[in-house]
């Protein structure tokens, strides 16, 4: 994943936590939009002291948000950060270019029902060879062979354990990754994601 600060300017449309949104908007350089149900006085004057960095747009005064006007003909450079409730961010996928949005999603995104088949995986850097069961993720086979992973929400929601894959195809189950980043197959979110084959070779 690129980091935020990769590009010039950032927009985050959050549907839920304005508390979310002014953390957000302390860790980038651009604008937010940050879209509500309902205006709440106390947290929405924390957001107030971005001053017009932050618009509010509370639905029960302003109705839902044009996300064309937000989204169409955005300036040069500038990505398109959206957290929220699915609806929201299935709207601003269909309408955003891939390549310039990323989604932070609060539940993991439905996936097509697959069976689960086992393979191995390589550690190149400890040199050692795992056996990833059907109902075991790689995540728990490469902490049950004593290797330390970071992670944290363990349904791909977060982007934590993210691994660099060095050889062999993943099965992308995650919701952080991009279809682009996807389908280059560089990395994989290894709580949820598994192997399209019968060996991976990850940079652990
Ligand atoms: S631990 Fe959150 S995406 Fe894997």
């Amino acid at each position: 994943m690129q980091l935020l600060n990769d590009f010039k300017q950032h927009l985050i449309a959050s549907g839920k936590s304005e508390h979310t949104a002014s953390l957000y908007t302390q860790r980038v350089a651009g604008f937010v939009k940050y879209v509500a149900e309902q205006r709440i006085g106390k947290i929405t004057e924390e957001l107030g002291r971005y001053g017009d960095r932050v618009s509010v747009c509370p639905q029960d005064e302003t109705g839902l948000l044009d996300l064309g006007s937000v989204l169409d003909d955005l300036p040069e450079g500038t990505l398109v950060y959206c957290c929220g409730p699915g609806p929201l961010l299935d709207a601003v996928e269909e309408r955003c270019p891939a390549e310039r949005l990323r989604v932070e999603r609060f539940s993991p995104k439905a996936q097509e029902d697959g069976e689960n088949s086992e393979f191995e995986v390589e550690l190149a850097q400890s040199g050692r060879t795992v056996t990833v069961a059907p109902d075991v993720s790689v995540l728990d086979a490469v902490r049950a062979a004593g290797v330390e992973v970071l992670f944290s929400c363990t349904e791909g929601t977060c982007g934590t354990c993210e691994t660099d894959v060095l050889d062999g195809t993943p099965d992308h189950r995650d919701s952080v990754l991009s279809a682009e980043e996807q389908q280059s197959g560089e990395t994989m979110m290894i709580c949820v994601s598994r192997c399209r084959g019968k060996k991976l070779v990850l940079d652990l």
